[in-house]
């Protein structure tokens, strides 16, 4: 194994002492990454009351919200203007009767219900941003009975990240609901060393697209501060694109199970409305889901590399066990091996298949499996000596 990756000790030690002097956010939500929908990826700026309506029927309907998909977000332009006391408005055309109706019927459902601003003076799309008026928005929000907050970095120039994404903690912490806490600094301003005591959760790169290449561009930078996510704070390498129509149901399904692997949000990115079988069978893998919400919320690394191209991602597991990752990054079907010492396990143990949900049988020293191109197998690795 090469001296790049961590050893399982180097893992444990490094873990006790990132988490060690850091004390997180303790505002007692995302224990584990939070869960739900997000406008952006599909819908862009075209977000209604109707479609929110519409797709927190869907998350009851299809098993979304049985599975732990839980909150519904509005992303970007859903507000216009600020009135004469600086309050936010939103689309009256679009929303109709406003934001509070449309938490209401949100939570009607079971769901709970979020929310986009911008720390800056506009958000990315030139709608009012919350800078200046921290507190009024926090304290407009819990009255909506928003239950989870966006917070952008357009139109910040100038600003301090840490500082500002401190205010709205604070403005939150004020307004006395409990407010899930998004950072989205796009990972500019090393949000992992400030972000547990700061937000629930922060952005760590650029917008992710509905290609293969992005996706894995994320991946491949989240080993080096995988350290920094616990239970209430977490890496979001952005929401998900499964569904969205750019990546082949394989490569959805290595895009899911990545992003199970790094502990990541499972923030939906598709239109919940019309799913079809295949993507329900990706976002609805309760196995895949477990290993993403597992209570040592500790995030996944990449820990060998048998080949170029083909790798193998591990996250240790509250139980002993290892959810491991045989990802196939070529263009070629082929066999991609996991070494016990790798995984850092011994002995004999169990596998499992996440995919196929099948018992594979038990193996000493080493499990491998035929990969397809651009494509995942996930098991579950569990000592039984
Ligand atoms: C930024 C964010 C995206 C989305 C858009 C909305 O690009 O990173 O996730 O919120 O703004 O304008």
């Amino acid at each position: 194994m090469s001296a790049r990756f961590p050893t399982f000790v180097g893992l444990v030690l490094g873990l006790a002492a990132v988490r060690g002097p850091i004390l997180p956010l303790d505002n007692g939500l995302a224990r584990t990454p939070p869960m739900g929908w997000n406008s952006w990826n599909h819908f862009g700026c075209d977000v209604s009351a109707q479609l929110i309506r519409e797709t927190a029927d869907a998350m009851a309907a299809t098993g979304m919200r049985d599975a732990g998909y839980q909150y519904v977000v509005i992303d970007d332009c859903w507000q216009v203007a600020r009135d004469r006391s600086g309050r936010i408005v939103a689309d009256s055309a679009r929303f109709p009767g406003g934001i509070k109706p449309l938490a209401d019927y949100v939570h009607s459902k079971g769901l709970k219900f979020g929310i986009y601003t911008d720390a800056g003076r506009q958000t990315c799309q030139g709608r009012p941003g919350t800078y200046g008026f921290e507190e009024l928005d926090a304290r407009t929000y819990a009255e909506w009975g928003v239950d989870y907050v966006k917070e952008d970095w357009c139109h910040a120039e100038g600003l301090d990240a840490p500082t500002q994404y401190a205010k709205f903690r604070d403005a939150l912490a004020k307004a006395g609901r409990p407010i899930v806490f998004s950072i989205c600094e796009w990972g500019s301003n090393r949000p992992w060393e400030w972000g547990p005591r700061t937000g629930n959760l922060w952005r760590t790169t650029g917008d992710i697209q509905d290609r293969w290449a992005s996706m894995i561009a994320i991946v491949d930078y989240s080993t080096q501060y995988a350290l920094a996510a616990r239970p209430g704070a977490w890496n979001d390498p952005d929401m998900l694109e499964v569904g969205n129509g750019g990546m082949t149901d394989d490569e959805y399904r290595a895009h899911f199970s990545l992003w199970a692997v790094m502990a990541a949000p499972l923030m939906a990115g598709n239109d919940l409305r019309a799913m079809p079988p295949a993507t329900r069978d990706i976002l609805l893998n309760k196995e895949v889901i477990a290993v993403d919400q597992d209570s040592l919320g500790a995030q996944g690394m990449l820990v060998q590399e048998p080949a170029p191209d083909l790798q193998v991602w591990m996250k240790p597991l509250g139980d002993g066990s290892r959810a491991v990752v045989l990802l196939n990054r070529s263009a070629l079907q082929t066999a991609i091996p996991a070494t016990w010492r790798g995984i850092g396990i011994g002995g004999t143990a169990r596998v499992r298949d996440l995919w196929t949900h099948t018992d594979l049988g038990t193996f000493t020293r080493r499990f491998s499996a035929t990969v397809p191109a651009h494509g995942v197998v996930m098991v579950r690795i569990t000592p039984v000596t």
